[in-house]
């Protein structure tokens, strides 16, 4: 059964990859959604018919919700795909060579399996729950890198940056005086993967939405990482904050959260 969804999970998030390298800078017309900075594609759309029209056809009775196009949820199926077909479409509608697409499979609420396909290098991440996470079919883990000073991290900034630039920049730089770098690449499923894969040993965002996250959790999660809202709860796809970290170094990252917000985050920011 798994073999069957991972092998799913490859040949369809390589189709909609083919969609996406096909259309990479070709695309004419580029819209707004809920902002003037929140942009989609031609690509996406195209990316999310084919996602779902494979998901009809080979799981009918499962559900699905996906990005561009919301909800459905035949027969009340235990079975739910978390689609975003096109994890960067701001670098997309650019021509900036990174984005990715995610598909995850849950089942009673709970991510089981995860794929993140980037489609330019080729790379394909893919996780199933208690049975480890793959990079093109080899195990990965965790960097193991102990200290935030000796860290590079990513982070992004959400779609609300321009009303909430202070906060956004303050935690920035919060970072960026104690670690190697701070990246800022543009798809949040590549952010995961990378911490995953130990090209680099933490992430940071807010405002995310169920689609950007729920493969890259697993991911990571199955790679040894360590996932929590800035706190260090429990994260869950529904959450506004997301920490992950290779483990070794959230300790030292939820300290500096601390003392950035000693009264706890806010909606509003600093
Ligand atoms: C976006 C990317 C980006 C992150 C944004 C997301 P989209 O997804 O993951 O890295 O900073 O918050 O919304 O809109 O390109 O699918
Ligand atoms: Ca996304
Ligand atoms: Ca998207």
């Amino acid at each position: 059964m798994v073999e069957q969804l991972r092998r799913f999970l490859f040949e369809t998030t390589q189709r909609a990859g083919t969609i996406l390298k096909n259309r990479l800078g070709r695309v004419e017309q580029i819209s707004t959604k809920t902002g003037e900075i929140d942009l989609v594609t031609i690509a996406d759309r195209e990316s999310e018919e084919l996602i779902k029209s494979a998901i009809r056809e080979e799981y009918p009775d499962h559900s699905i919700l996906a990005e561009e196009s919301g909800g459905e949820y035949p027969n009340d199926s235990e079975y739910l795909w978390v689609i975003d077909p096109l994890d960067g479409t701001t670098n997309f509608a650019h021509s900036f060579p990174v984005f990715s697409v995610s598909i995850a499979l849950q089942r009673e609420g709970k991510t089981i399996l995860g794929a993140v396909y980037n489609p330019l290098y080729e790379e394909f991440f893919f996780a199933e729950r208690s049975g480890g996470s793959f990079f093109n079919d080899r195990p990965i883990r965790v960097s193991k890198v102990k200290t935030l000073d000796q860290s590079l991290l990513v982070t992004g900034f959400s779609y609300d940056r321009r009303e909430r630039a202070d906060h956004y920049l303050g935690i920035f730089k919060a970072f960026m005086m104690r670690c190697h770098g701070v990246r800022r690449l543009g798809s949040a499923a590549l952010d995961f993967c990378s911490v995953a894969c130990g090209r680099l040993e933490g992430y940071w965002e807010e405002n995310l939405k169920p689609w950007d996250t729920a493969a890259g959790w697993l991911i990571l999660e199955e790679a040894g990482g360590c996932v929590t809202d800035f706190s260090g709860g429990p994260y869950s796809i529904d959450k506004k904050q997301v920490l992950a970290t290779n483990g070794h170094i959230h300790e030292e990252v939820l300290g500096v959260f601390q003392s950035l917000f000693p009264g706890g985050i806010k909606k509003d920011g600093l």
